[in-house]
């Protein structure tokens, strides 16, 4: 029986209750990711050590992590959750705007149908990258920024409504993707940076505003009752514990240097 028809069982109640997830290890193309970050170039052993790291904190949280293999011809290739949306329902294979990550899909679609009856597509002149969509129970909102178009939004949001789930956008300025600036948390909390913060958007949650100085910190992942934080943000660190999170630190400073977030690195279902 195929995983997604157990899932479309069970009610969507909570978007942070997990049992899967897809990585794929970096390439040492990888110092040739796309990055506007001036971080430096990511050193490949440590990339792969904090890899393995990231791999170890998603099983602490009680997932089975699928480790697809380095891809070398895409150098951001480790940023699976870019290239697709898995929902309950079914998996959608995006169009990544960037040219040199367009080709990522096609090494996704055999993976996902090992998991998903249902498989739908962005078609042209759509655009959408992973990164820019947010769950938040059955409504997925969806970041208008410089790799997701209006197309490749509209086409998601009429995706969504046929499989019983919504969707909106949002407009992303200064961040690459939306979830680069915010996240959720917690049932109604958000994690937010910058434009995030008063966004009318997201009025109806408790806002957890993370400091410019700290805007990288801002990228959580909500997995099983943990939370995954990127080490180094004391701050945002102290204000999840008060909420009450049980915290997992990941360091992912190579992968920060490619812009890439916690989120980034992972498809969790
Ligand atoms: N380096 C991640 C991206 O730009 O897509």
């Amino acid at each position: 029986e195929k995983h997604n028809e157990k899932a479309a069982r069970k009610e969507i109640e909570s978007n942070s209750m997990f049992t899967k997830a897809i990585v794929r290890t970096p390439g040492r193309s990888l110092t040739s990711g796309l990055t506007a970050a001036k971080l430096g170039t990511p050193v490949y052993q440590k990339a792969l050590e904090q890899h393995r790291q990231y791999i170890a904190a998603l099983e602490r949280c009680g997932l089975d992590v699928l480790i697809l293999e380095a891809d070398e011809a895409f150098p951001d290739s480790t940023f699976v959750e870019d290239v697709a949306i898995v929902t309950p329902k079914c998996a959608i294979i995006t169009r990544p705007a960037a040219a040199s990550r367009r080709g990522e899909t096609a090494a996704m679609l055999p993976v996902l149908e090992d998991f998903y009856s249902y498989i739908e597509k962005i078609q042209p002149p759509g655009t959408l990258d992973g990164g820019d969509v947010m769950q938040v129970d059955q409504h997925f909102y969806i970041g208008l920024s410089s790799r997701t178009n209006r197309a490749g939004a509209d086409q998601l949001i009429e995706i969504l409504q046929r499989y019983g789930m919504t969707g909106s956008t949002v407009p992303v300025t200064e961040v690459l993707h939306l979830k680069t600036g915010v996240t959720q948390v917690a049932e109604k909390t958000l994690l937010a940076a910058g434009e995030f913060i008063a966004s009318a958007t997201f009025s109806d949650f408790r806002i957890l505003p993370v400091p410019e100085e700290a805007k990288s910190g801002a990228n959580c992942i909500r997995i099983n009752g943990k939370l995954l934080l990127s080490t180094g943000f004391p701050e945002v660190s102290r204000q999840l514990v008060d909420q009450g999170a049980e915290l997992i630190e990941v360091d992912i400073s190579e992968y920060a240097k490619l812009d890439g977030g916690l989120t980034c690195l992972s498809l969790r279902f």
